[in-house]
């Protein structure tokens, strides 16, 4: 009983972690590392797989709206906006791999 119950908690925070919305807010004055390591590095780690948009996707448009709406299992940042979105989204397009 126990058991099962374990489980569903367990998968349930699986599939919360993989898409829909995380409420993450930055603290004030974050850096783009701050913001990075804090929401982004769990999925986003390591030298390789930071992120690899083509020439046509690295744009502040696309980084941007891929942070407020999210995408195949990767969660909308409703909370990272205005000042610190662009600060996160100018850290994300210095750290494309192309
Ligand atoms: C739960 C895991 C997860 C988290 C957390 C996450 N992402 Fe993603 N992200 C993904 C997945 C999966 C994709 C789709 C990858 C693909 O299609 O190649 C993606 C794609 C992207 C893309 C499109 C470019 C590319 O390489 O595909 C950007 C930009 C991006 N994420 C930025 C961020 C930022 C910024 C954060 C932190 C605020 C973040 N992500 C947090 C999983 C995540």
């Amino acid at each position: 009983m126990y058991k099962k119950l374990g489980f569903i908690i367990a998968s349930s925070a699986f599939l919360a972690a993989c898409s829909g919305t995380n409420d993450y807010t930055p603290k004030a004055g974050a850096t783009g590392e701050n913001m990075y390591i804090a929401a982004c590095a769990s999925c986003h780690n390591g030298e390789f797989s930071h992120w690899q948009m083509t020439p046509e996707e690295a744009n502040a448009g696309y980084v941007k709206k891929m942070i407020a709406e999210g995408t195949m299992g990767m969660p909308a940042f409703p909370n990272i906006k205005g000042e610190q979105l662009e600060v996160l989204t100018q850290f994300v397009l210095e750290n494309n791999a192309k």
